[in-house]
């Protein structure tokens, strides 16, 4: 062979090499992290290649396994017998977890509600009770989602006449509904199951699943309200979800809205953002997470209060949700989503989670501009809403 015919084969092979390269990078770039993820790319920054068994805390092994499911490359490397145990099929199983004691060192020794939850943190379909598949076919423009529980009643009321009215507000429609799980007999709740149905026909929105309805639960139902909205709901452009016990300034919310171009507005996710937490480590309280479950900072999350974000985004996130183990709290692991998907909530000034001045309480003009105020109680939240309702008010 001349010298020349050499270095051609050469070249040919190293071109090769690169290209063989650049395939595995790409492959495993499309299983790590959703591609074209607009401006605001959060780089995980988890190791790649860490072997399952140098990961201590359940869930960072938990979602391990999930990267290395959607991950064909890590897939490849892997054995057969290693594969088996990440399947669809037991990823999302809804059996109970029998092999947790096993699993986790002090699972014993572990409060119930982590017991509870860690059972059944593969399952995620639950049957729908109460449905309303026709809200949404008057195409509303904004979705008021609301966490509620089953004995809510007067707070749904009041936010039914208040802030949550389902009316017309120039050309733009409001729909309004109410997500609720089951408060289960097992926890000696009463059976308040003949009046939520009189409340359902009456209202027609409430949606309520066959779960049993807590506060590790909440993750549960973010969950399923995301796939409900990308079925019943689809083609929603903006949704606020939180909880019933804040104010909403509707008005401002909807004349917020109208201000945004059009590129925000396709991935919007506004809130009282929270940067740099992570789990609490004491034991009495209610964010209290165990060294052996997680480990790790949050990603930036928006207060579970209420945030506002785009029918669009919501369906991307029902998609990455398959790929983000459930975590015990709600607003996190939706944070979570968003980190998966390249992507940050907003800091938005008017989202008061913390409440306002104490002085400014009861000073109508404060709300004016704000979007939301946690937390009041539904006579405050009538008050305040007929209040800036007055054609009168002069702020
Ligand atoms: C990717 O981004 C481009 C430009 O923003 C957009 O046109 C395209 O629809 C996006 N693709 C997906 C799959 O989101
Ligand atoms: C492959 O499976 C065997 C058991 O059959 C196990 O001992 C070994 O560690 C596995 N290899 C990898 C890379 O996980
Ligand atoms: C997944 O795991 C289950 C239970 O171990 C097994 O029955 C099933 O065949 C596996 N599926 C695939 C596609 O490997
Ligand atoms: C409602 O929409 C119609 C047609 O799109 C428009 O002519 C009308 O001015 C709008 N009304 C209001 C109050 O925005
Ligand atoms: C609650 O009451 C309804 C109607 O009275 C009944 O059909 C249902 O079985 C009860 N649920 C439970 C869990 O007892
Ligand atoms: C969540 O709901 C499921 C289904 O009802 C239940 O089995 C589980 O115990 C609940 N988890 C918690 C933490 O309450
Ligand atoms: C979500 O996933 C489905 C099925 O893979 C796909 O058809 C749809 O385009 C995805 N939606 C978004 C908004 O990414």
């Amino acid at each position: 062979m001349s010298v020349g015919r050499k270095r051609t084969k050469l070249v040919g092979i190293l071109m090769m090499v690169n290209f063989f390269i650049y395939i595995v990078i790409e492959i495993s770039r499309s299983g790590h992290q959703e591609r074209n993820s607009s401006k605001k790319v959060i780089i995980s920054n988890s190791v790649f290649w860490k072997p399952l068994v140098h990961i201590k805390p359940y869930w960072n092994r938990e979602q391990h396994k999930l990267d290395e499911l959607y991950n064909p490359v890590t897939a490849a490397l892997y054995n057969r017998t290693v594969m088996d145990n990440i399947n669809m099929t037991t990823m999302y199983t809804c059996e109970p977890n029998s092999q947790l004691k096993d699993e986790i060192s002090n699972f014993d020794s572990l409060p119930d509600r982590f017991k509870d939850f860690l059972t059944y943190l593969r399952c995620r379909s639950y049957p729908l009770i109460i449905d309303q598949p026709t809200k949404c076919q008057n195409k509303p423009v904004l979705l008021l989602a609301i966490k509620s529980l089953e004995s809510h009643f007067d707070r749904r009321q009041a936010i039914r006449q208040s802030w949550g009215k389902e009316e017309i507000t120039g050309n733009k429609t409001v729909a309004r509904i109410f997500l609720l799980g089951k408060s289960s007999p097992a926890d000696d709740f009463p059976n308040l199951s003949d009046m939520l149905k009189f409340e359902s026909e009456q209202h027609k929105d409430i949606l309520l699943w066959d779960y049993r309805d807590t506060f590790f639960n909440l993750t549960l139902k973010e969950v399923l309200f995301l796939e409900w909205v990308s079925k019943s709901c689809s083609d929603i452009q903006y949704i606020f979800k939180g909880d019933d016990d804040v104010f909403v300034n509707t008005v401002q919310v909807l004349e917020y809205l109208n201000t945004l171009d059009k590129d925000k507005a396709k991935d919007l996710f506004i809130g009282d953002v929270i940067t740099n937490a992570g789990p609490h480590r004491e034991k009495k309280l209610k964010y209290y997470v165990p060294e052996s479950i997680y480990e790790g900072v949050y990603p930036p999350y928006a207060g579970g209060g209420g945030f506002l974000y785009s029918g669009y985004l919501a369906k991307r996130l029902y998609n990455v949700s398959h790929k983000v183990t459930l975590y015990p709290i709600d607003d996190v692991y939706t944070g979570m989503c968003l980190k998966k998907l390249g992507l940050a909530p907003e800091k938005h000034k008017g989202f008061r989670t913390f409440d306002i001045m104490q002085k400014d309480r009861h000073v109508t003009c404060a709300y004016k501009n704000l979007i939301l105020v946690h937390s009041r109680n539904p006579q405050e939240m009538i008050r305040i809403w007929s209040r800036l309702q007055d054609p009168e008010l002069k702020c």
